[in-house]
């Protein structure tokens, strides 16, 4: 099994980036706490970071031929921007766990739509860097029933 990990814009900056709302785990240091959930699991987790709509569209348009089953993502501010992504996530057709450290609609108005979430299975938020945890374990669980149901 693979999971392809996207953090979206700015999130390379965590751990320094208003830690009041985002906490002081870094990018890093989530990506290792899903890279050990996978290898426990025996699943491969790439991980992906880009400020850049475009190369966040990219990636996932990739994803398919690179043999990934499902996808977990933090579009940060994109969430509420970007119709390219939720396309993408359309067009791809892979299941997707969309992320969020902070509750987005606990907060400024203009974080309260996620416009990407409708390609999603659901979205996890307001957990901090948990909310990854939570995210893998709920797309694990949804891939692992799938492959139940095909009888792998
Ligand atoms: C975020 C929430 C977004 O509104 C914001 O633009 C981010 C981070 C979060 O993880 O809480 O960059 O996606």
């Amino acid at each position: 099994m693979k999971i392809l990990v996207i953090h979206g814009p700015n999130l390379q900056l965590l751990g320094r980036r208003e830690p009041e709302i985002y906490g002081n785990t870094t990018m890093d240091g989530i990506n290792g706490r899903l890279q050990r959930l996978g290898a426990d699991r025996s699943v491969e987790v790439v991980c992906f970071q880009s400020n850049h709509e475009g190369a966040i569209v990219d990636a996932i348009g990739r994803a398919p031929a690179e043999g990934v089953d499902g996808i977990l993502l933090n579009p940060a501010a994109y969430t509420h921007t970007s119709i390219a992504i939720l396309d993408a996530l359309k067009a791809v057709r892979l299941p997707a766990v969309e992320i969020h450290l902070s509750n987005i609609t606990g907060r400024e108005a203009f974080r309260h739509q996620s416009i990407t979430a409708a390609g999603c299975l659901g979205i996890i938020a307001g957990f901090g860097a948990y909310s990854y945890e939570l995210a893998f374990a709920a797309l694990y669980h949804h891939l692992i029933e799938k492959a139940e149901k095909k009888g792998n």
